[in-house]
């Protein structure tokens, strides 16, 4: 399975994305890493790891339309089948998705369908929340919002703070990525865009 991931930040769900790959439990080829971020961790990560990467700078491009398209032009070119967006900060366009829709995952911190978009972790505290978790989910135009694929659940404690809860979710979605990703490469989930779903929220 050729796999391509999309990261803006540190990059430390593709870091144990590329330990189970090391540790013969992920029968993947990551192709190729970009980032809109040169800073991003993630590129280092994937530097060191011997992996193809590239930068997009938002800033180059008169739209973001103009710049979704030429991301996702890259990824095609690198022969990808699977997309991965791992802590991709940018919502992308859903023209430019289509395409992608049934091959394109993302693993988002909370609970889908609660809080989708940013600051979960305050949020499910805020809410009084007695758990909290990570979700991959499928793709789609509307953000944080295509099918859930897997679920990581964890209580929240009485001392917890936005600091603490995100960091023990992290360890989980350090187990919840690879596994997903686990089930696709050996065929057991489908990568074709599930019933419906294929044009849902797209313009
Ligand atoms: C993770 O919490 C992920 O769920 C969210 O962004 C964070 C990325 O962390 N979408 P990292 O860059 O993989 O360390």
């Amino acid at each position: 399975l050729r796999v391509a991931v999309l990261a803006s930040g540190r990059g430390s769900n593709l870091q144990a994305l590329i330990a189970a790959r090391d540790a013969g439990r992920l029968p993947v080829d990551f192709v190729l890493v970009g980032s809109d971020k040169a800073s991003a961790g993630a590129l280092q990560l994937a530097r060191d790891a011997g992996i193809p990467t590239f930068t997009l700078d938002p800033k180059a491009y008169a739209s973001r339309r103009e710049f979704d398209f030429e991301l996702l032009h890259r990824l095609d070119a690198s022969g990808a089948q699977l997309l991965v967006l791992a802590g991709f900060m940018r919502i992308i366009d859903g023209e430019a998705l289509r395409p992608w829709v049934g091959r394109i995952i993302n693993i988002h911190p909370s609970l889908l369908p609660k809080y989708r978009g940013l600051h979960t972790h305050r949020r499910a505290l805020e809410a009084g929340d007695a758990e909290h978790g990570a979700s991959v989910h499928y793709v789609t135009a509307e953000l944080d919002g295509g099918p859930v694929i897997a679920q990581a659940r964890l209580a929240i404690q009485p001392g917890d703070d936005e600091h603490s809860l995100a960091e023990r979710l992290l360890g989980h979605e350090h187990q919840l990525l690879p596994a997903v990703l686990q089930l696709i490469a050996d065929g057991r989930l489908a990568l074709s865009p599930p019933d419906g779903v294929a044009l849902d929220g797209l313009p």
